[in-house]
């Protein structure tokens, strides 16, 4: 159980590395630059959450970490394994592997119940079929949705299909979950209860989130807030608080 401990600046420690990240996109004739030399450490166990304008790179940015598109110069290092050197297909099997993915719409499939959405991602994985059936019920239990498995997403609320896309998130036991504005088409009330599961993702399974967020309530809830602007990290504040927001981006 115990392993050997490792220094604080060993890679391994560190759930996401990220260094002299650059991304370019071809706009026609055009190259624009969107990310212009990201660094980042996100340590496991850490709830990050990234806020910044519209187009400052954040999607981009969260991407490069999930594996879903690939620096154009630097190095992103994800659970201690250097994700921009793989190719295209090893890509693909580690994201089954170690990625949880949360979307602002929830992605679920319409035609199926709430238990075979969260069973889809397991299926690329080689489980057996009580295997899969015992991560799913877990998954499940977790976003207190046991009574719901059999609901198809048209028969659940917005909270509710958000609660199945985080079981979808979570049933792979990945090393990091991602999510691009989880709460941001959802209620009050709805919000509060997505950010507390994820809260409870990170305290009692210890995992690593990393939250896109345009919401300052939803910030709150991260142990550290990162700021794009124009493809930059502008401010790293250790631990976010509220006077943090009342000027510009370092008070
Ligand atoms: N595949 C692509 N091809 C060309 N340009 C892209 C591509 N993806 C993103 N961009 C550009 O990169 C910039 C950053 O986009 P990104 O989606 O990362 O912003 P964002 O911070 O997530 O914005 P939002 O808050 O609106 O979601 C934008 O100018 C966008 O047009
Ligand atoms: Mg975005």
């Amino acid at each position: 159980m115990a392993e050997q401990s490792l220094r604080a600046s060993d890679s391994r420690e560190l759930a996401v590395a990220i260094r002299d990240v650059h991304k370019s996109f071809r706009r026609g004739s055009e190259s624009v630059e969107v990310l212009q030399g990201l660094a980042l450490d996100v340590p496991y166990g850490e709830f990050l959450g990234l806020m910044g304008p519209s187009g400052s790179g954040k999607t981009t940015m969260l991407n490069l970490i999930a594996g879903l598109d690939v620096p154009t110069t630097g190095t992103v290092d994800v659970g201690g394994e250097r994700i921009s050197s793989m190719s295209e297909a090893e890509l693909a099997r580690w994201r089954t592997r170690s990625i949880g993915f949360i979307f602002q719409f929830y992605h679920l499939l319409p035609v199926m119940t709430a238990y075979e959405n969260i069973e889809l991602p397991l299926l690329l994985l080689p489980l057996t079929g009580a295997q899969r059936k015992q991560q799913v019920m877990t998954a499940l239990d977790l976003v207190g949705l046991s009574n719901r498995m059999n609901h198809r997403p048209g028969q659940l609320s917005g909270g509710q299909q958000q609660r199945v896309g985080i079981a979808r998130a979570i049933v792979t036991d990945p090393v990091l979950i991602v999510a691009d504005e989880p709460t941001g088409d959802l209620d009050a009330r709805s919000a509060e209860e997505i950010l507390d599961l994820l809260g409870e993702l990170q305290r009692s399974l210890e995992k690593t989130i990393l939250l896109v967020t345009h919401d300052p309530r939803a910030a709150e809830r991260a142990d550290r807030v990162l700021h794009l602007d124009k493809g930059r990290l502008v401010d790293d504040a250790p631990v976010y608080t509220r006077s943090a927001r009342t000027g510009g981006p370092a008070a």
